[in-house]
């Protein structure tokens, strides 16, 4: 569109007050329902629960409650099965499900809306809708856990090279590797569970912004849409956003999470490191290289953390200038949360699949555990246990045995023991012990350590909690 049109003769909604149509321009910035049309059964629900409780309150017959109920039951099976016409010239879906219901059952239709507001409704669609998403995200992230689980009692004691700055460090366990994910995880469904809990207040019969005078029961609604409680202030029930912020700030923690995973299978899966090998259900092919195996699934989930928190930066942005209470701004909060909802609800599900089809190389995690000096933290705890040597000081001797390997081209197994002996003379054969990978890790059996029989327990545990 490059210029606006012209008026339409009349008003669809608001015919009373105004005598002219939106200009073309105005409709199409003002128009929410090309998005909002996907909380239609939210909306549709809070309806019936509303028109059930002014029916028990004698605000509205049985009889229109009735035939209210059959209306919007009809209206929901029209959009479910795709015959349902939405009109942008009605703005949203609280108003197109009005009409229509008014167009099957003429003037009952027109007391549904009695000590309602579409601030309260949509206050009440949204969050009903967020809480679904939470409740699907919770059950994407057990699934997710137990990929992990499985992978990590399948390697509960495979040896892999724990990193520090990318570097290696000392050798860790894979399960303990997998497990570190599921305790993320934990974290994130927690931080789920929370923001559940605190969004789970009804703010029906908040109305426009402070309340009614009609004898409405907010206790009733609350119950029937499986709300905790009805809200307590009008004001915030129709300015609150916190909800869907409270969604996307867990969202985004969840999907930073889910990128590092992304990152280290895109790194584990190259022909430089070799640990894991990605399915052929979860790979892509290169148009011109032949030997090419992609991880675009890792890489895109990697990649979906921008639009998560781009989403939870743009609806604190939206709210934090806003007078009390609702403004039209607060209709931006939908688009990038059903975007970033989608988005999470996908990358769960691949980040699952792949972890559960992925083949971790166990030979060739267990030739990069033992390279890399990695056991050169275990050789300086032998100096100080044995030697009774103070740490600085066996950290020195150990950085020195180091730097002799390596002029030598050696790991340090591989130094004789009258090499050791050149660097600190009271070093014994005993010292070759603790060099081997398998006994560095069975060897870190402090809690939370990496010892595949710390890892056991732990894998237990998580296989309880998440039964
Ligand atoms: N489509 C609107 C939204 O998404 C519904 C609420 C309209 N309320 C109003 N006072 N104009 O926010």
């Amino acid at each position: 569109m490059t210029s606006s049109s012209k008026p339409k003769s009349s008003n669809a909604m608001w015919g009373g007050r105004f005598a002219d149509g939106p200009d073309a321009i105005m409709e199409a910035i003002n128009a929410s329902i090309g998005f909002d049309r996907r909380m239609a059964a939210q909306d549709i629900e809070g309806s019936r629960a509303h028109a059930a409780m002014l029916a028990a309150q004698g605000i509205i017959t049985d009889s229109d409650a009735e035939a209210i109920r059959e209306g919007l039951l009809t209206v929901l099976s029209e959009i479910e099965t795709g015959s349902f016409k939405f009109s942008t010239a009605l703005e949203d879906i609280h108003m197109n499900v009005e009409a229509r219901l008014r167009e099957l059952i003429g003037e009952p239709a027109g007391r549904l809306h009695t000590a309602r507001s579409r601030n309260d409704q949509v206050a009440l669609d949204f969050r009903m809708w967020v809480r679904d998403q939470v409740d699907a995200a919770l059950g994407g992230i057990v699934a997710l856990q137990k990929s992990l689980l499985s992978q990590a009692e399948a390697g509960a004691d495979w040896v892999m090279p724990g990193f520090t700055h990318l570097q290696t460090a000392q050798p860790v366990t894979w399960g303990h590797h997998m497990l570190a994910y599921v305790e993320m995880l934990g974290r994130d469904h927690s931080r789920f569970a929370d923001a559940r809990a605190r969004m789970n207040e009804s703010p029906l019969g908040a109305a426009a912004l402070a309340g009614t005078s009609f004898d409405i029961d907010r206790d009733a609604t609350a119950a029937a849409l499986s709300f905790d409680r009805p809200s307590a202030n009008s004001l915030d029930a129709v300015a609150d956003r916190d909800f869907a912020l409270d969604f996307l700030s867990a969202a985004s923690i969840c999907a930073m999470h889910l990128s590092r995973l992304a990152e280290e299978l895109v790194i584990w899966s190259s022909a430089q490191f070799r640990f894991v090998a990605l399915s052929d259900r979860f790979s892509t092919g290169s148009s011109i290289m032949p030997q090419k195996k992609n991880p675009d699934a890792a890489e895109l989930i990697r990649a979906k953390v921008a639009r998560i928190f781009g989403a939870n930066t743009a609806l604190i942005m939206v709210m934090k200038g806003l007078p009390l209470t609702y403004s039209k701004d607060m209709q931006e909060d939908k688009e990038q949360t059903f975007d970033a909802a989608d988005n999470l609800m996908l990358a769960l599900a691949a980040m699952t699949g792949m972890v559960a089809d992925m083949a971790p190389q166990k030979e060739n995690l267990e030739i990069a555990a033992a390279s890399g000096f990695s056991t050169a933290t275990d050789l300086a705890d032998w100096l100080v246990r044995t030697l009774d040597m103070p740490f600085r000081d066996a950290h020195h001797v150990t950085g020195s045995l180091v730097k002799l390997a390596e002029d030598k081209g050696c790991d340090l197994p591989d130094l004789d023991l009258a090499d050791m002996q050149s660097v600190h003379a009271q070093i014994t054969e005993a010292v070759f012990d603790v060099l081997g990978v398998h006994n560095s890790v069975a060897s870190r059996t402090s809690y939370g350590g990496t010892a595949p029989s710390e890892v056991r327990k732990q894998i237990a545990r998580w296989k309880e909690k998440l039964q």
